[in-house]
């Protein structure tokens, strides 16, 4: 190793694309996801999830049940191994205290498991279960202005109300205002890989094969839950097919299969359907948001308020943070945001891709296009006029916020300058074309993280952390990461990642996986070069080293940290069917340095593909009468098919986050930010008509 200089850095791997180091093994097979692991004597576990929404368990007939073929337990309220209530990684998760008591307190939570020798066996058996309610009457039904909303009063800072000015004088003193409400539907993940887990007792120790965003966490979680010190329990997830926030916390079947391990004392796979996916990992809940803009004659803004509401469910407060990007966004002389929530007998919402940056950029991005339109000001003009200085509400400075060259080299890719400014104009055979814009934002967050480095003997070195790689590339940019970090080439990196043995490091989550992940490979890097002698002998085993980035992260500024971007779509609207056809998508983003521009794109076109879904397709029906969701599986639930996806660009400007050792910000979840926006405003461009309401369905634009 040698000291770091500028040649090295700008020759190093970081930027240059890289396949994904796992690829072969993917392609292969040889990947495997948790639930794919065989062990003998490995027993299946299967959930039975209850069909009411609202009441008690009164009796559960398990006997016949128990005496079918292969069955091997029924674990139920009754006899099931106690869990305490414990302060998790993330507070106390009152949504894994499965079968503790007889309350019901929503369609599909977990009442038994049956475990069998086979899956097959289990299935037949945990179908074949009865088991008996008593109903109460339960309320399911999401609307503004529901009689049990609140204001959530926790200290996490993006759920309460922040408001400052005087906002009724600006709107009253406004020369232009809009004020309307957005809503956007119960939506749903449901990763390529469902949630699975092997849970088995090793030598003492609990280990867990999990499908999961942050091994470490839920190991802390399961230990916690089951009473045991953390040091016996380990939780790896080499291999995980998607997440999106589902899979940021342990979830009900890991702890299912934990206790089931524990009482047939042998190793218990417990896997998701794809219907349960729908009720027990958490999903985007409805919202209901209403935006009052008011401004200057020429778009300046006066008075901007977002009052957002959601509905959390009655087992625990999530709040839908959707207001919170306009804290960020845009500054007014009144200003005013709220998350304010209402709790149902539903599923418990939770994380997924951009919690409240989605939703809430749908809202504030229609409303900023409304206001363009009434100002007689370009859209993107208007977004570059109201640029803040500062944070909009904290007052303190960006990191850094390349916004305007978002908007201006994307207007420039896209042929912005072409566009005629008036809706309903273009027209092409039975087709409505029009174009629309929006800019997108989302917290690029660190948080602190360890890691180890290895120097092997023969030469290269070995770094383990407990990152995970959710099918983002993130192992691959670790190795890129920590090969420029050591200035070696990428081959003599060996990565292992994924394993709560390793040691606290943040989740994949937050759009703060790798930056959280890097910080704490360079300290790790730094150590070891504060051990190693330039020419010393290593030894067989190695010289290991650890390193911890949380004196880094703590020493950083108080600054606004977002990753910026502009999106802009193309949509074609059928003037007699009402169909909509995306015909291109291009979003240019601003998320500082770019590890590796393959992964790095796949992951923001993936966002825009799911900001196109959102505009035009996906929406959870629940059932008033039983409180179940109509088509809660892939059937049922549409989202965007290859057909629907056309050219998608997304590319960045150069960008490097000063107060970063790697000069990343993350750009995990920004890819969906503003995309629903930019393809409802292109639909009013095509056609002149608002869609406050998504998905714009046929039925809708006719
Ligand atoms: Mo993201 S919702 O933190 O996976």
């Amino acid at each position: 190793m040698t000291t770091t200089t500028e040649a090295t850095r700008l020759a190093g791997a970081v930027g240059v694309a890289h396949t994904r180091v796992e690829g072969l093994d993917k392609v292969t097979g040889a990947a495997r996801y948790a639930a794919e692991h065989h062990f003998t004597e490995l027993a299946h576990g299967w959930m039975v999830l209850s069909t009411v929404a609202r009441g008690r368990i009164t009796a559960i007939d398990s006997a016949p049940v128990e005496a079918m073929p292969g069955v091997l337990a029924v674990l139920h309220h009754e006899n099931a191994p106690h869990l305490a209530e414990a302060s998790g990684f993330f507070g106390p998760d009152p949504t894994v205290q499965v079968l503790q008591n007889d309350r019901v307190p929503h369609v599909g939570w977990p009442v038994a498991l049956v475990v069998a020798e086979t899956p097959e066996q289990a299935r037949e058996a945990a179908e074949s279960l009865v088991v008996h309610y008593e109903q109460e009457p339960h309320d399911t039904v999401f609307r503004a202005g529901h009689p049990d909303t609140y204001t959530p009063g926790d200290d996490e800072d993006d759920s309460v109300e922040i408001s400052k000015g005087d906002m009724e004088a600006e709107l009253a003193a406004s020369a232009v205002v809009v004020d309307e409400w957005y809503t956007t539907p119960e939506e749903h993940h449901n990763a390529m890989e469902p949630h699975g887990a092997i849970a088995r007792w090793e030598d003492g120790r609990l280990e867990v094969i999990d499908t999961t965003q942050g091994a470490f966490a839920t190991a802390q979680d399961l230990a916690a839950l089951l009473s045991l010190d953390p040091s016996s329990v380990r939780v790896v997830s080499e291999h995980v097919g998607g997440g999106f926030g589902s899979k940021g916390l342990v979830r009900p079947h890991s702890v299912l299969a934990a206790m089931a391990a524990t009482v047939v004392h042998r190793p218990v796979r417990v896997v998701m359907t794809r219907r349960q996916v729908f009720s027990l990992v958490g999903h985007r809940p409805a919202t209901a948001q209403r935006m009052r803009l008011g401004a200057h004659a020429d778009g300046r803004l006066r008075a901007l308020d977002h009052q957002a509401s959601s509905y959390t469910s009655r087992v625990m407060e999530y709040v839908e943070s959707s207001a919170a990007i306009s804290r960020v966004l845009y500054g007014a002389d009144a200003h005013h945001t709220v998350n304010r929530v209402v709790p149902l007998d539903v599923p418990t919402p939770r994380w997924m891709r951009a919690p409240g940056e989605a939703p809430g950029s749908f809202a504030v991005e229609s409303a900023m296009d409304e206001l363009a339109e009434r100002c007689g000001v370009d859209p993107v003009a208007l977004r570059i006029r109201n640029e803040p200085a500062v944070g909009p509400v904290s007052g303190l400075p960006f990191s850094s916020r390349s916004t305007v060259a978002c908007f201006e080299e994307g207007a420039r890719r896209f042929g912005w300058a072409e566009r005629d400014p008036r809706p309903a104009v273009r027209r092409e055979g039975r087709w409505l074309l029009g174009t629309g814009v929006a800019a997108a934002t989302y917290t690029a967050g660190v948080v602190p993280s360890t890691a180890s480095v290895t120097a092997e003997a023969g030469g290269d070195f070995t770094v383990r952390i407990t990152a995970a790689d959710i099918g983002t590339g993130a192992r691959t940019a670790l190795v890129q990461i920590a090969a420029d970090a050591l200035e070696v080439p990428v081959d003599r990196i060996r990565m292992r990642i994924a394993d709560s043995d390793f040691g606290q490091a943040m989740l994949a989550g937050g759009s703060t996986g790798t930056r959280s992940w890097a910080h704490a490979i360079v300290a790790a890097v730094a150590e070891l070069r504060a051990v190693l002698v330039p020419g010393m002998e290593i030894p067989a085993d190695g010289i290991t080293v650890r390193g911890n980035s949380l004196d880094a992260v703590r020493g950083l500024a108080k600054l606004e940290r977002h990753s910026f971007g502009a999106q802009f779509a193309e949509a074609a609207v059928d003037i007699a069917t009402g169909e909509v056809r995306v015909r291109r998508m291009l979003g240019m983003f601003a998320a500082g340095r770019v590890v590796n521009p393959l992964t790095a794109r796949s992951q923001l076109v993936g966002g825009m593909v799911w900001g196109l879904s959102m505009a035009l397709h996906e929406e959870a029906h629940r059932d008033a009468a039983s409180g179940g969701l109509v088509g809660g599986d892939l059937a049922g639930y549409h989202i965007a098919a290859n057909a629907d996806v056309p050219l998608i660009e997304a590319d960045w400007v150069d960008e490097v986050d000063p107060h970063d050792p790697t000069g990343i910000k993350g750009l995990g979840e920004i890819g969906i930010v503003g995309a629903a926006a930019a393809v409802a405003n292109a639909v009013w461009h095509a056609t002149g008509v608002r869609h406050r309401q998504l998905p714009i369905r046929p039925d809708r634009v006719l």
